[in-house]
């Protein structure tokens, strides 16, 4: 880990003013921002670690805890609550038995809820690993977890 932060610092030439895309450098990399990491690159830049955790829990894109494989976001706006999101989450929760804003334990699949993601037109709005799936329903979300992997025991659905 120590020589990857390394590596990642060096891109920007130690430079401590690119503290931002250097800890986004770093979650691509191990996909969440562990601990020894952060340390690593408060070290390298003669930054206060104190200085380096205010960033991270400043931006919400930041992530402490590991995240999985897939990521997925359910858009839980208005437009999209009141064309059903809410079930659409406690489908995908079921299916992948986490709550919403959690990762499984085998790192597969992390699934968070999120605000409005200027999409409205396309609502209910289901973002899969970085690609948007509008008009989303219960049966297509399960359609996409089946796809990535996931068994599904039931196989009722329809579209
Ligand atoms: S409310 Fe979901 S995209 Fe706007």
């Amino acid at each position: 880990m120590e020589e990857k932060v390394k590596e990642i610092v060096q891109r920007y030439s130690g430079d401590k003013s690119y503290l931002v895309p250097i800890l986004q450098d770093v979650q691509k990399e191990f996909n969440y921002l562990p601990k020894d990491a952060l340390f690593s690159v408060s070290a390298h830049l003669s930054v206060p670690i104190s200085r380096v955790y205010e960033v991270v829990t400043f931006y919400k894109a930041f992530s402490l805890k590991p995240k999985g494989r897939n990521q997925l976001s359910l858009c839980m706006g208005t437009a999209c609550h009141v064309r059903g999101a809410e079930l659409i989450a406690s489908n995908v929760s079921d299916i992948l038995g986490i709550k919403e804003g959690d990762t499984t334990a085998d790192l597969e699949f992390s699934f968070e809820t999120v605000g409005c993601l200027g999409a409205c037109a396309l609502g209910p709005v289901l973002v899969v690993n970085g690609e948007y799936h509008g008009h989303m329903n219960i049966a297509k979300s399960t359609k996409i977890l089946k796809k990535l992997g996931k068994k599904v025991a039931t196989d009722d659905e329809q579209d």
